[in-house]
């Protein structure tokens, strides 16, 4: 099985999935490295451009299982995603620590309030879970993760978070 472990950049994506232990971990750029689908450089956006379709064909033959953690890797033909949440406010924070620019950390916030992730997850997994690690500790949240690994996904249901009524509030 193929699992996604994604979100919005800065919710613990690679954090989190440092601590999982029950499936091999894959980044999205590694994968994207070995399968010769790094597209480029967003200068802009200080990331590599991958070449999803390509990438996807790559991990469809692939064997065996793997939590493949990035924000694009719910868009590789993935069985189940794992959408990590983070309270816009806190993920300013989170990100802000990182010392990315303010256009940087603002386009991300208002992804993450606006569900960007996981509305792409929903057109592209047949299987989606969410997790507020708003206010759970990394070890927790990796917790959370290896329960949904373990066939408990309905633990962890699309719809619980919603961030609009912060987002109210910043008017
Ligand atoms: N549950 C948590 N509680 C508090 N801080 C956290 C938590 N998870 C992650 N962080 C912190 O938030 C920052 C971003 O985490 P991390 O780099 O794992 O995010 P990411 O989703 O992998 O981001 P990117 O998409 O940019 O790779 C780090 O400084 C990390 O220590
Ligand atoms: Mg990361």
């Amino acid at each position: 099985m193929k699992v996604a472990l994604t979100g919005t950049p800065g919710v613990g994506k690679t954090s989190v999935s440092a601590l999982v232990r029950s499936f091999q971990v894959l980044t999205v750029d590694a994968l994207a490295e070995a399968a010769d689908a790094i597209a480029g450089f967003d200068r802009a956006r200080d990331t590599n451009e991958v070449d999803v379709d390509k990438l996807a064909e790559s991990v469809g033959r692939m064997g065996g299982d793997a939590l493949i953690e990035g924000h694009l890797s719910h868009l590789l033909g993935v069985d189940v995603a794992i959408v990590l949440r983070c309270s816009p406010r806190i993920l300013k924070k989170r990100l802000m620590g990182k010392g990315w620019s303010e256009a940087k950390v603002t386009e991300n916030v208002e992804a993450e309030a606006v569900d960007v992730i996981l509305i792409e997850a929903l057109e592209a997994a047949p299987v989606v879970c969410e997790i507020d690690v708003t206010d759970m500790s990394v070890q927790d949240a990796a917790g959370a993760v290896e329960e949904i690994l373990a066939g408990e996904s309905e633990k962890y249901p699309v719809g619980d978070v919603d961030w609009s009524q912060e987002v109210l509030d910043w008017f």
